[in-house]
């Protein structure tokens, strides 16, 4: 088959480790940095399809651990007994209901993104609202001294929002993992130990 013009490196390298998406190995960088997922835990992962961070979160989980998945669209390649898919806006999520459907989570990850217009404003403005937005979902669900994982597209509210963060984690960091795009301007905040 003819690579398309977005083909690279790690396109290809998803390819060829039967990985869902290349994104897989944003995660597997700050995972691998941070230590964020173990053996047995409880994930939430928001803006799951295709599914890629969601079957590395499945593998390293393992059969003790469980993956919750959260998007617009069904991940229909995704099917594990230690996964479990919830149609679902995030933006309009009854927060009691999510309480009773997802429960306590040890680690929550997004990589939520809206449908991008090429409006600069409009952009980052839609990615920080649902970055928001997880964050409240991580505050609800996640265990003291639980991790959040977040992308947001750099911008002006991006410094509030650390600032934000900082109150509920023990330590922020801001990533850019290897494997993104040059012209991407996304970037990952990474909230370690929830203090509760
Ligand atoms: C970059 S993709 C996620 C890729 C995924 N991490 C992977 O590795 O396969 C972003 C996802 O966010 C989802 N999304 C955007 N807005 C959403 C919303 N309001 N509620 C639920 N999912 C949303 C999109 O449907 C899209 O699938």
């Amino acid at each position: 088959m003819k690579a398309n013009r977005w083909e690279d490196h790690y396109a290809r390298q998803a390819r060829d480790e039967k990985w869902l998406a290349r994104s897989v190995y944003k995660l597997q960088e700050i995972d691998k940095k941070y230590k964020l997922i173990r053996k047995g835990d409880r994930l939430l992962d928001l803006g799951c399809y295709p599914g890629s961070w969601s079957q590395y979160g499945i593998k390293k989980v393992g059969s003790k651990g469980e993956v919750v998945g959260i998007d617009l669209t069904l991940p229909e390649r995704l099917s594990f007994p230690n996964f479990r898919f919830i149609e679902h806006d995030i933006l309009s999520m009854d927060t009691e209901w999510l309480i009773r459907e997802v429960g306590p989570r040890d680690v929550v990850i997004s990589d939520l993104a809206p449908q991008t217009t090429g409006i600069r404003v409009t952009d980052v403005s839609r990615s920080m609202s649902l970055a928001r937005r997880a964050l409240g979902i991580a505050l609800v669900l996640l265990k003291k001294k639980g991790h959040f994982v977040c992308k947001v597209f750099e911008g002006e509210d991006l410094k509030a929002f650390k600032s934000e963060m900082s109150t509920h984690f023990r330590k922020i960091q801001t990533f850019r993992p290897k494997s993104t795009r040059k012209r991407s301007r996304e970037v990952y905040m990474v909230g370690l130990e929830l203090v509760k």
